[in-house]
């Protein structure tokens, strides 16, 4: 990955981590932050592991965890989409309300009606190409859940990362979204779940099916960073 972290800088202090367990930024943007190099190893190997085949992330940010998925797909002969509404990028925070988030992606969407690429997705095409798996990511410009049926399609997809937007109801929304989708072996990965610590517990109550994706799953995996979380079916 040092070609792609030439065009990037570090999100913290380098005191405060390892080698790997950093996250990175757009040089000229305050947010949004990646995940870690740790993190997105462990993405990878887990869709490599599963020799999974259709991905979809919710969100690029600039395309540094869809570097991981892509490499990865690219490994099992898979494909793999990732949506962004690009509002951190816009509002260099990560914190917004709804109506932030809503008026935002209209501005955003005419932004690139009119030629303007958000940067995060101009560099994550970047990177796509530097890696040579522009024909395995494809970047589609959203919201979840609101545009997650129209960019998934008729796909059934086999693995999830949640990475969006993290706080209240958020994680649930996007997690509902992609439900319906979902194969019979599949995994759906969250990120930053410590930010909503009360998130399994509401994964538990939602009333499904017995034979739901929820009902049977299990928690395999809480990762060493503490900030992934893995719901995997077989
Ligand atoms: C933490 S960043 C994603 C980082 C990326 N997955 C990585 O590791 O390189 C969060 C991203 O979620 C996007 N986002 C937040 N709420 C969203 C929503 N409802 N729909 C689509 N994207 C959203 C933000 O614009 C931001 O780019």
């Amino acid at each position: 990955m040092e070609g792609v972290q030439e065009l990037l800088e570090l999100a913290h202090k380098p005191r405060m981590i390892g080698s790997i367990n950093r996250s990175w930024k757009l040089k000229n943007k305050k947010f949004p932050y990646s995940c870690t190099d740790e993190e997105g190893l462990m993405l990878y190997f887990t869709i490599v592991e599963n020799n999974f085949k259709s991905g979809f992330e919710i969100a690029t940010a600039f395309g540094y965890s869809t570097a991981y998925l892509g490499l990865a797909f690219q490994k099992t002969g898979g494909k793999c989409i990732s949506l962004d509404c690009y509002i951190e990028e816009f509002k260099e925070d990560f914190l917004y309300d709804e109506n932030e988030l809503i008026s935002a992606s209209e501005k955003i969407r005419l932004e690139i009606e009119s030629g303007n690429l958000p940067v995060g997705l101009d560099m994550a095409k970047n990177i796509a190409q530097r890696l040579g798996t522009e024909n395995v990511a494809e970047f589609r410009v959203g919201l979840s859940p609101n545009n997650v049926p129209e960019v998934i399609g008729e796909r059934k997809i086999d693995f999830v990362f949640i990475d969006g937007g993290h706080f209240g109801e958020q994680p649930t929304k996007d997690f509902l979204a992609v439900l319906p989708y979902l194969s019979d072996k599949c995994a759906v990965l969250f990120h930053d779940r410590k930010l909503n610590n009360d998130f399994v517990e509401k994964l538990k109550s939602f009333p499904l099916r017995r034979d739901s994706l929820v009902a049977k799953a299990s928690i395999v995996l809480r990762f060493i960073s503490g900030r992934l979380l893995a719901l995997m079916r077989y």
